[in-house]
């Protein structure tokens, strides 16, 4: 089968067994995304697949066939490169937000995602414990937003920061 990975095609024909996020890692050479827990915790190797955002380990790569379904996975590789940060990407650097990077990449991609969730007025952004009329993102929301994302290092006010820049 075919697995479009950052707009290139990748063959897998491997174990059946195999992750997302080891197909990512192994087959593709993208270690960008980070294996942290392996269990659906930690939020480091969040990936977007067609635009949602998904923890890749708990999703076995042979889910996403190009032909059928026609998925399309994008990694943290794929939102720019160092030549071309994207907006987040580049707000990340200003505000230092990281100490080690190891969950940078799972973060960016995830709020990447939520940034367009809340563009595309999700209606779940709008709750009655969030004073939020206008789909414009409050702190709180990103907050719990990115509550599946953890950053051992505790950079979590710098990642606010660089989120809050973008989302405006
Ligand atoms: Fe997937 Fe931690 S490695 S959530």
């Amino acid at each position: 089968m075919t697995i479009t990975v950052n707009g290139n095609s990748y063959s897998f024909d491997g174990d059946p067994r195999t992750s997302l996020l080891d197909f990512l890692r192994t087959d593709c050479g993208l270690t960008g995304t980070k294996k942290g827990c392996d269990h659906g915790q930690c939020g480091a190797c969040t990936v977007l697949v067609n635009g949602q955002r998904i923890n890749s380990c708990l999703t076995l790569a042979a889910m996403h066939d190009t032909d059928d379904g026609g998925d399309a996975i994008t990694t943290v590789e794929g939102l720019g490169d160092p030549a071309s940060l994207s907006d987040l990407q580049a707000a990340f650097v200003k505000h230092d937000a990281y100490q080690c990077g190891y969950c940078t990449p799972g973060q960016i991609c995830s709020a990447t995602a939520l940034i367009e969730e809340a563009k595309a007025g999700w209606p779940s952004f709008v709750s009655e414990d969030m004073e939020n009329p206008g789909n414009t993102l409050s702190d709180d929301e990103i907050r719990e937003r990115m509550s599946g994302n953890l950053c051992r290092c505790g950079a979590y006010a710098n990642i606010l920061a660089a989120i809050r820049e973008v989302a405006g």
